[in-house]
């Protein structure tokens, strides 16, 4: 067999017609390989160089089954099968191909296999990529439509940044299921306001949404408050008994607020009813019924009190079938100015006057960390609207603990070094921050602030600092938080 440039067997094309024939293949835009028995490349046209890049010298006399074994040519030889229009990848140069393979016949016997393709190398990479692109679409269009149909309370709530938006889609469609819900994130960040969204956008609408904060009510009375209780079932009893919140939620929704506060002991007793729906009141022996959906929210890590076997990894499971977590402000800044905006507007009606805020005021509540989140912002700028007179915010209108020291014009010191003064300062600030923080629930503030009980009365005393509401105080409505002097 001789192999040259335009190398062929002269038994599979006879001598006299071959320059012809040469200068025809030569002349097609496709790839054109000729292969004898053992596979060994006889003949590949000038597009085979063109369109693969490697030169015909290079492959000529070389096995195919050695370069590319898995080749339909190859199949060809082998099988006697011809494929038109086949599809084939050739490893050996990573790309893709499309064209016809078949055998060649000596009269009846296989001699060889022919191949004529193309590279559609490209094609198949822009197909690859217009799928892509078309299930990208496909995905934002479908998030576009839900959102566009998300239930009213949905819409209402104030938000646009993408990772709230992935959380609201999930809960309206959770809201449409009878599943349990939990919800989780930090304090402020509107745990409650989407428990409500989830309420109003199910089945249960019209009937009753009953919360009970888990964490306000005291462990001794928690029992009776949620399964109620018989009459004559403790002294002080009322009677005729009581109805707990279980039954008063019955064919509604019951909101297990700050569900990681409850002890363990009250953990196991809310498995049975999330397990079986039926419990006995304090003091009843007969088994009552309901039908109720679960909605419970918590700031607390549950999987570490898991680890620390404070909070039952069984109840959690229950707990956690559809979790939806709510981002904390400071990791969605691009909400601020809308939800500033929504308060401005809210106390703008109150206090009778268009708010505006200033530049700087816009700057720093930017820059803020609010680790109070929502509930902190508006208080904010509910201060603010009080303090302001002409209802144009500047930075003296915000509460003292939000403005960094270098922009506090009116925090005058004598001596900036006096220690004493500047720790009482700061301390003070940390104090209110910390009030913010936790809605003014004093417990929760002097956990979070290190201190006793009674050094922070003593302190709340020194800084002349008075809070309104106690301790399951739920909204605030008036000015949180009165400095005296
Ligand atoms: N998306 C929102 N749009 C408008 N106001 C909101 C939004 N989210 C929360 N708020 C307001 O912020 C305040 C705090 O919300 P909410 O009580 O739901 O927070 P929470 O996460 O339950 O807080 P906590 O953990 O302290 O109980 C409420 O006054 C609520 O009206
Ligand atoms: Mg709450």
């Amino acid at each position: 067999m001789s192999v040259g440039a335009h190398a062929v067997t002269t038994s599979i094309i006879p001598q006299w017609d071959r320059k012809l024939l040469f200068e025809i293949l030569d002349n097609i835009n496709d790839v054109v390989l000729v292969i004898d028995l053992d596979t060994t490349i006889v003949y590949a046209n000038e597009a085979y160089a063109k369109i693969l890049g490697v030169p015909v010298a290079k492959v000529l006399g070389r096995r195919l089954d050695t370069i590319e074994p898995d080749s339909k040519t190859i199949t060809a030889l082998r099988t006697g099968k011809v494929s038109n229009n086949g599809k084939d990848y050739l490893d050996s140069l990573n790309i893709d191909v499309v064209g016809s393979s078949f055998p060649l016949y000596d009269g009846k016997n296989i001699i060889g296999a022919v191949s004529i393709f193309k590279n559609i190398t490209e094609v198949v990479q822009l197909n690859r990529e217009l799928q892509i692109t078309k299930g990208v679409a496909d995905y934002l269009k479908e998030q576009l439509e839900q959102w566009e149909h998300l239930p009213l309370s949905f819409k209402e709530y104030v938000g646009q940044n993408s990772r709230l938006k992935e959380t609201l889609i999930l809960a309206a469609k959770v809201a449409r299921t009878d599943s349990t819900v939990l919800i989780l994130g930090e304090s402020g960040v509107g745990k409650e306001v989407l428990a409500r969204a989830v309420h109003n956008s199910s089945r249960r609408q019209n009937k009753p949404m009953i919360k009970v904060n888990c964490a306000a009510i005291p462990e001794a009375l928690l029992e009776s408050e949620l399964f109620g209780y018989e009459e004559g079932a403790f002294t002080g009893a009322k009677k005729g008994g009581k109805l707990g919140k279980f039954e008063l939620a019955h064919s509604g929704t019951i909101f297990l607020d700050e569900i990681g506060d409850m002890s363990l002991n009250m953990q196991a007793k809310l498995l049975r009813v999330l397990q079986e729906k039926e419990f006995e009141r304090v003091g009843g022996t007969k088994t009552v019924k309901v039908d109720i959906r679960v909605i419970a929210a918590t700031n607390r890590d549950l999987n570490d009190m898991i680890e620390k076997e404070t909070f039952r990894r069984d109840l959690y499971y229950r707990l956690n079938i559809v979790p939806l977590q709510l981002t904390p402000l400071r990791e969605r800044k691009d909400d601020l100015l809308a939800l500033a905006k929504t308060f401005q507007d809210k106390f703008a009606r109150e206090v009778g006057h268009e708010l505006t805020l200033s530049p700087q005021v816009v700057r720093l509540l930017q820059a803020y960390d609010w680790p109070g989140n929502i509930r902190e912002l508006q208080n904010v700028i509910e201060h603010a609207s009080i303090v302001c007179m002409n209802g144009f915010i500047e930075i003296h209108h915000l509460p003292a603990y939000i403005i960094p020291i270098h922009e506090d014009k009116q925090r005058k010191m004598d001596n900036p070094y006096d220690v004493k003064e500047i720790v009482s300062k700061v301390e003070k600030e940390l104090i209110l921050s910390a009030l913010a923080t936790y809605n003014n629930n004093r417990t929760n503030a002097l956990k979070a602030l290190g201190i006793s009980r009674r050094a922070f009365y003593n302190k709340l005393h020194r800084y002349g600092i008075e809070v309104w509401g106690g301790d399951i105080m739920e909204s605030t409505t008036s000015l949180p938080i009165k400095v005296i002097g």
